[in-house]
């Protein structure tokens, strides 16, 4: 499939036929998000997985009774790492075995600064931007690897920190649904062109 194909068939799975993914494409698709870009390179967020039937069940509770979260092969919880300063060590581990001391030095004093000056709040903000990065290049790798994907904002932050049990430096902020589609796309519906760009 080629890009323009990808981003024409790929669309917003309402159901799936509850097939398992088999690992080395969940691995491959994994590999293909850790690839996404992000403010800084400072990666802010943690991806849980969830494929224990029960759980899911739990989880399609907490998502409006939406079928994808029980149907799908895997489910995606993108959360938001408030944690930032846990990621600048992290990136510093990293960039002290490709750059020069001093150069990686300078940049993990300039990222300190940069996290000092937000408030939780704007950490919050900030970092949930950088998920929805991660989010889309998982719709579109997901297609390319042959199979189906929603994105989900349609669920209930609180209960599924409650039901993962996730601590509270990560922010539950959209949900990605993997698997083999038991429904068929729709006719895609757009702006023109001429509406959107300027
Ligand atoms: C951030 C985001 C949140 C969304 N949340 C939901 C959701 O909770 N449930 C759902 O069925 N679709 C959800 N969608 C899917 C959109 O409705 C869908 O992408 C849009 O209608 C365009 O259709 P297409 O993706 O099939 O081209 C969401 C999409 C995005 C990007």
């Amino acid at each position: 499939m080629d890009f323009k194909e990808i981003l024409e068939k790929r669309y917003a799975t309402k159901l799936f036929d509850g097939r398992k993914i088999p690992k080395e494409k969940l691995d491959e698709l994994f590999k293909m998000i850790l690839l996404s870009p992000s403010s800084y390179n400072l990666q802010p967020w943690k991806i849980k997985v969830v494929e224990d039937k029960k759980i899911k069940e739990e989880l399609f509770a907490a998502s409006y009774n939406q079928e994808q979260i029980r149907t799908c092969s895997h489910l995606l919880v993108f959360c938001a790492e408030l944690d930032i300063e846990k990621n600048i060590s992290l990136l510093e581990k990293e960039l002290s075995k490709k750059l020069p001391e001093q150069k990686a030095k300078a940049y993990v004093q300039m990222l300190k600064e940069f996290s000092a000056s937000m408030s939780e709040e704007q950490k919050k903000n900030w970092a949930q931007k950088q998920v929805y990065i991660a989010m889309q290049t998982t719709l579109l790798a997901a297609k390319y690897l042959g199979f189906d994907s929603c994105p989900m904002e349609g669920f209930e932050p609180e209960k599924y920190s409650k039901i993962l049990k996730l601590p509270p430096n990560l922010i539950p902020t959209v949900v990605v649904p993997i698997g083999y589609a038991a429904d068929k796309p729709k006719p895609k519906i757009r702006f023109s062109k001429e509406e959107v760009f300027f």
